[in-house]
Parts: C-alpha cells; structure tokens; sequence
C-alpha cells in the first residue's frame, strides 16, 4: 500500500519505517528541513534501538523515502498518518495547532480519496475537527464532493522499545465509521497482529479516548506505588517486596509497578493534565488523576529531599556524581526528564555536579546550557570518571550500564561511600554488606 507519514518525530518516524518493513511504499514528510537532512544522509535524529537498521533496509529496498516536499507527500499516500506533536497549551490542554496545519496541508493538496489517520494523541471531538480542516480546505478549492475518511488510530509504542512495540502490538485501536477506511486498515496492519487478531475497531470518540484512558491508568500506577514506597520507608517494609507479592495477582499485574524517582518523558506528563484539562471542561473534576499529577510532581523532588536529609540542606560544598539523565533508559529523550528537577533543585542548593549519561548528554547539553555555563555543572564521558571525588553518587536513570557497576571502585572514588539509589537498583543488604551507604526509594527505613 501507499502510505504518508507526516511529521518523522518518535511515532511519526517508527510508523513509516515499521510500515516500510512490511512492504508498504512509504514517504516520510517533516517540515524540519534539519530532522530530513540526517535522514537522507542515513543516520536517525533520535536515539531508538534497532530503528536505524529498519531505516537502511527500507531505504535501499526502495520502500521508505524522506522530504520536506509536501505535494509529494499528500499526492503519494492513500492512507496519511498525522504524528506531529501535541504538546501541552498554557492551561494544560493538548495544544492541536500541528495536527490541524497537518490535516489543513492535505486538504489544500489532494485530488483522490484519502484516508486521514490521527497517530498522535489528541482529546476527544478532534477527528471532527481534522475532517472540518479538511472539508474546509476542500470547499476553498470547489472540491466539495470529494470523499476521504478521517481514522483515530492511537500509539501505544513505549520509547526505547519503539521499534519492538510497533511490530509486536498488545492491540491496535482504529476508531473509524467508514467501512472503506476500516478495510484498508485491517489489511494494513494484518501482518502485525500475529496469531490472533489483535485489532480492535470502534467508534472515533471512544479511539481517542482509549488512548488518554490507557496513559493515565499507567500513570497512575507509578504514582500510587511511589506512595506505597514513601509509606514503606516509614514503617520499615520494602516496596521492591510488596510489588513482588501484589503483583503476583493476576488481576494487579507485575508491570508499571516500579517505584522511583518519579515519571518523565513526553507523555505521561503531558496526556495526563491534557485529560484533567478537558475533563474539567466537561465539569468532571479528576480527583484520583489530579493526586496522581500532584504526586508524581512531590516524587521529582525525592532524592533532593534524601540528599539534603543526608547532607544538609545547604549544600556548599559539596559535589555530586549523576548517573542518568534521559526521562527513561534506551532513549536520549529529555523531555520532563526527572533529572532535569533534581540537577537544577541540587545545583540552587549550593552543590556542584558531575553528570554522566550513555545517550542523552547532547540533549541535556542544550537543556542544561545555562547550568553548564556557571560551571557548577560538568558532563563527564565515563560513568566511572563522574564519581572522582564526589560526596555521593545519586541514580537517576536505570540504564543497563549501572545495574551491576563495580562497587570497589564507587567505594575508593567517593568521598564517602553514599549511593542514592533512585530506581532500586541495589538490593540493601548487598549494599549494607559492601559498606555502602544505601538510599533507595521505600526500601525500608533510613535510620
Ligand atoms: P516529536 O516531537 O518527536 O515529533 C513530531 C514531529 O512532527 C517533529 O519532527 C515536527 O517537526 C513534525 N511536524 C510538526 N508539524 C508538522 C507538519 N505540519 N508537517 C510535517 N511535520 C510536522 O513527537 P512524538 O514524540 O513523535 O509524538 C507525536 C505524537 O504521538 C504526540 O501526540 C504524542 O503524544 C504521541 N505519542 C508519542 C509517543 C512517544 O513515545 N514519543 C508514543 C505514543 C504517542
Ligand atoms: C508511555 C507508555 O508506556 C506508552 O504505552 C505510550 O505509548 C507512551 O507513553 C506515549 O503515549 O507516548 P514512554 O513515556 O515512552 O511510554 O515510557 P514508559 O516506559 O511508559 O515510562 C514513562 C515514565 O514512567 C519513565 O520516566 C519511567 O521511568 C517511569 N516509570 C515507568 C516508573 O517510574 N515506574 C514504572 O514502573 C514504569
């Protein structure tokens, strides 16, 4: 089949090349001349494994091309995904100026029938308003008549496992009222659903709405389980236990249960005032979501509070080694990192760092530039060179590379042996019998 991918961001990029990967002739569009640039010249702008390599096949095979050229792009796919960002308004709400210069750019363009499909995540009532868009640019041109079909079709993919997740979907959700449009997506997707059909077709509003409903469930979650571990560490239980035992039930699950450092990245953050935002418009106040938002923002703040408790709250003086600075392993994504809180919260502190990530230091160089500048925050090149003199080591981010460091060496480099461990990834009693000093997050008490 023909498809159009339009925007070539995390979704946008793993949809045209996973859907080239499958036979489909896809063309990427962006209108970042710069993202189209390193993509012709065959790198990826994004750090996501196992992305370049379906990137190169697809384009040596002939299947997947990349432009800037927007004619092209809406004259070639008969199916045209929508996967520009939706990042939060003022107040919160999802901001759909993309998605409607988006659908706009193919309503100004198409001469045959299209089926519009929104990937990214969008409130409920915006398929209305993408086929208004388009209706609307329709008519400017005496085009009126002319048929296309507007399809939700969420994106469950999880950064860092983005390729994974596309080729082997839990469900894929399509939300469409024209039987024409539905047809074209089942067969669209059949050789991704496996041995049994994995695709779930309803109405548009409940498509969309699954998504935020799926994205605030997670969300909520981590939060309550951050809860749990801030009421652990009181009472002296370890959270890392108690996952353990509720997630044996199969009714509770074992995934999402990780308590830490609090939830990041460009989602779970952004979906979920997005949704106490429209909800409220509807008169709904979210209480439960609202808890979840307010203590997912209290979490960020953790370790800070574990440092100062530990060190004092003036903290002149004193300097610290970072491990992670990506919201999440395997991706050099920062946006609504909790590092960024706790860099920025230690460094006003009065404390200097030394921060170390396998990825994301590029990102964090350009969102940490000011930081940088004063001095009171270097980058090193190794994890192991971070902690040269450092009073303690704090976790941020699990990446593969800390899970089995070697502890002699965070022992002689440290100042004083103190890890802050904020992804459990020591178990305390190893810890206590290496001599170190371990703080983790609701692993029983501190004292
Ligand atoms: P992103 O910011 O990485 O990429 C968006 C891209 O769209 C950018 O490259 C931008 O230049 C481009 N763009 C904007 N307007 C355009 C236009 N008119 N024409 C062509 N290109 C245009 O965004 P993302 O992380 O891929 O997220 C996209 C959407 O998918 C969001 O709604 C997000 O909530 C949702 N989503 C993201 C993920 C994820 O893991 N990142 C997962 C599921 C759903
Ligand atoms: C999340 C969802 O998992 C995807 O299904 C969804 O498609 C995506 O948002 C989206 O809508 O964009 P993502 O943000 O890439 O994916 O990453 P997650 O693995 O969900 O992690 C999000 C944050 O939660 C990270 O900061 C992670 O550290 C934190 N987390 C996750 C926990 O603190 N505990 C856990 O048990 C799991």
């Amino acid at each position: 089949m023909k498809v159009t991918a339009i925007g070539t961001g995390y979704v946008g990029l793993v949809t045209g090349a996973c859907l080239a990967e499958m036979g489909n002739h896809v063309v990427c569009l962006d209108v970042n001349a710069e993202k189209i640039r390193i993509l012709n010249d065959g790198e990826i702008p994004i750090h996501e494994p196992g992305l370049l390599e379906v990137v190169r096949r697809n384009v040596a095979a002939g299947r997947l091309q990349f432009t800037t050229d927007v004619d092209l792009a809406v004259k070639h796919g008969t199916i045209l995904f929508i996967g520009v960002g939706t990042p939060p308004d003022e107040d919160g709400s999802a901001d759909l100026q993309y998605v409607l210069a988006a659908a706009r750019s193919i309503g100004q363009r198409m001469t045959d029938y299209k089926v519009i499909v929104d990937k990214s995540t969008v409130p409920v009532g915006t398929a209305d308003k993408v086929r208004a868009a388009v209706g609307e640019e329709l008519a400017k041109r005496g085009l009126s008549e002319m048929a296309y079909a507007v399809v939700s079709n969420p994106e469950f993919l999880k950064e860092g496992a983005a390729v994974e997740d596309f080729m082997k979907p839990d469900r894929i959700i399509v939300g469409s009222e024209d039987e024409q449009a539905t047809l074209l997506m089942r067969a669209l997707y059949a050789p991704f659903t496996r041995n049994h059909d994995r695709l779930v077709v309803m109405d548009l509003r409940s498509a969309e709405f699954t998504k935020y409903a799926a994205n605030a469930m997670l969300a909520t979650r981590i939060s309550f389980m951050n809860e749990m571990a801030l009421l652990a560490e009181k009472v002296g239980a370890d959270i890392e236990l108690v996952r353990r035992g509720i997630g044996s039930d199969p009714r509770i699950g074992y995934s999402f249960l990780y308590a830490g450092a609090g939830y990041g990245g460009s989602c779970f953050p952004k979906d979920v005032k997005a949704l106490i935002q429209a909800a409220q418009g509807e008169g709904i106040p979210l209480r439960v979501l609202t808890a979840v938002e307010e203590a997912n923002e209290r979490q960020k703040m953790l370790l800070v509070d574990k440092v100062t408790a530990r060190f004092g709250a003036d903290l002149s003086g004193r300097h610290f080694a970072v491990w992670g600075l990506a919201f999440k392993p395997n991706t050099d994504d920062m946006r609504e990192a909790p590092a960024l809180v706790i860099v920025q919260a230690l460094l006003k502190r009065g404390a200097t760092l030394t921060a170390y990530d396998p990825v994301a230091m590029p990102e964090a160089r350009r969102l940490l530039a000011k930081e940088l500048a004063s001095e009171r925050l270097r980058f090193s090149e190794r994890a192991d060179q971070a902690l040269e003199g450092a009073d303690a080591l704090l976790l941020v981010t699990e990446w593969k590379e800390f899970k089995s460091p070697d502890f002699d060496q965070i022992k002689s480099s440290l100042k004083q042996p103190v890890v802050f461990d904020g992804r459990n990834q020591y178990e305390p009693a190893l810890m206590k019998a290496l001599g170190i000093e371990h703080w983790g997050i609701g692993r029983g008490r501190n004292d």
